[in-house]
């Protein structure tokens, strides 16, 4: 396993995203989340066609109110032969406010699932 964990993006929260309780809509979260988780997953794989199959122990952990910048970090990568695994973690002002365990699989130009070609290993420190 690569423990090694990287900043990906990052997003503003506004009031077009909080939820009747005035924090963060938890639907929002797992939209900039999957978007987030996405492009790692094909960055860290070279794969131009990786799709979502599974989300683990998703975890909100603490509040996201208006204004603050939402922190989005990959690692802790797993290799499987078709897939994927990896943790993602959001991020306000260093303080964890979500985490998950991501698992993407590559698709072929047919949609079928395809063996993951490791043999160029992304530079997580780029
Ligand atoms: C992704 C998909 C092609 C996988 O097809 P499948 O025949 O079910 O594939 P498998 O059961 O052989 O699993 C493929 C890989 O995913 C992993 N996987 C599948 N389900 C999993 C789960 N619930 N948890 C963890 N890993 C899982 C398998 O371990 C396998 O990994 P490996 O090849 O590295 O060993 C199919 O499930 C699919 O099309 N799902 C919909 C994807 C989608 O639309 N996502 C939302 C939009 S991006």
């Amino acid at each position: 396993m690569d423990e090694k964990v990287v900043k990906v993006a990052s997003r503003l929260c506004m009031i077009k995203d909080l939820g009747v309780s005035g924090n963060l809509f938890g639907g929002n979260m797992m939209a900039w989340l999957d978007e987030v988780a996405a492009i790692f997953a094909i960055q860290v794989t070279g794969e131009e066609n990786m799709v979502t199959v599974h989300y683990s122990d998703m975890t909100f952990k603490q509040p996201v109110k208006e204004r603050d910048i939402v922190d989005f970090y990959c690692g802790k990568v797993r290799r499987g032969t078709t897939s994927v695994t990896f943790e993602i973690m959001a991020r306000c002002e260093e303080k964890t406010v979500f985490c998950a365990d991501a698992v993407f699989v590559a698709l072929d130009r047919n949609g079928m699932k395809k063996k993951i070609d490791w043999a160029e290993p992304f530079n997580t420190t780029k």
